[in-house]
């Protein structure tokens, strides 16, 4: 029997009440902050300081995302990480996380060949990485992956819409659910809710249908470029600090100049080791 205190939010929601969660996060939680029409955020992460700043922020749900593939690696698109490259990225997150939910994302070829393979991957993020769940791209055709992965004791959280890891197959980075597509993101969301996904993401699809099916879905939905209905709203955290530079997808809000104060602390920096003015007396052992 779950008593009350188990269920309770794990925000604190009164006026000016710091939003700091009580305990872990867990997916019971955001299915009641969905049950209450209470939108929440997620944020990417990939290292140990953004991770204990996000968690003290009260993002619930931290995820590590296979977008550490062009924002940590430098690779140009997400397909070439590999498992071995993110676990030690999954590994520094839960360690820094106290409260926020960590999802590990399986990367492109770490689960697409069966679904033995996907259960074994998954296993691997949660006894190495010490994630709390996994989150896979794939519609229909993966629900047979997540059942058994959920079956293993793992939650899933799954992505659909756009999914960066077909891009080649999808023809680039296109919005999705556009006329004909419209009923396929459907059927691809409520196939992956019934075998047992704790949460769906939206990626790059309309807003007509992130509204539909966060409507229709008992889960909660998570956007990106999904428009404003959907159930929680996630973003890459260098978009949203504007440490990745140059032209942002229109989805990105930038709440920061990061890149502009990282470029300006190297130059202060430069600039006082060339004029002597660093070390000073202060930063001298004598
Ligand atoms: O890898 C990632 O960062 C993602 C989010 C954009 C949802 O999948």
């Amino acid at each position: 029997m779950t008593s009350a205190a188990e269920v309770s939010a794990p925000y604190g929601s009164g006026p000016g009440e710091p939003k700091t969660p009580a305990k872990r996060v867990r997916i019971h939680h955001l299915q009641e902050l969905k049950d209450r029409g209470e939108p929440w955020p997620m944020l990417t992460a990939y290292d140990v300081y953004t991770a204990e700043l996000f968690d003290e922020a009260g993002i619930p749900v931290l995820l590590v995302g296979d977008s550490a593939s062009n924002n940590v690696y430098g690779y140009d698109t997400s397909l070439p990480v590999t498992v071995d490259e993110l676990i030690p990225l999954v590994r520094s997150v839960t360690r820094a996380a106290k409260r926020s939910l960590v999802v590990a994302d399986l990367p492109f070829g770490s689960y697409q060949v069966s679904v033995e393979q996907a259960v074994t991957t998954a296993v691997r993020f949660m006894k190495e990485g010490r994630a709390h769940a996994v989150k896979l791209e794939g519609g229909r055709h993966f629900a047979p992956h997540v059942e058994a992965i959920v079956n293993a004791g793992i939650p899933v959280m799954a992505h659909v819409g756009f999914t960066p890891q077909s891009e080649h197959q999808l023809g680039g980075y296109r919005v999705q659910g556009r006329r004909d597509g419209f009923d396929a993101v459907l059927a691809d969301a409520h196939a992956v809710q019934e075998a047992g996904a704790f949460a769906v993401v939206l990626e790059m699809v309309t807003s007509e249908v992130a509204k539909k099916i966060t409507h229709e879905l008992r889960v909660p939905t998570v956007g990106i470029g999904a428009g404003p209905d959907t159930d929680a709203q996630v973003l890459v955290w260098q978009d949203m600090v504007g440490l990745r530079r140059g032209r942002a997808p229109r989805f990105v809000k930038r709440y920061a100049d990061v890149a502009g104060v990282l470029s300006g602390a190297a130059r202060a920096f430069a600039d006082d080791v060339r004029n002597r003015q660093f070390p000073a007396a202060e930063h001298t052992f004598h």
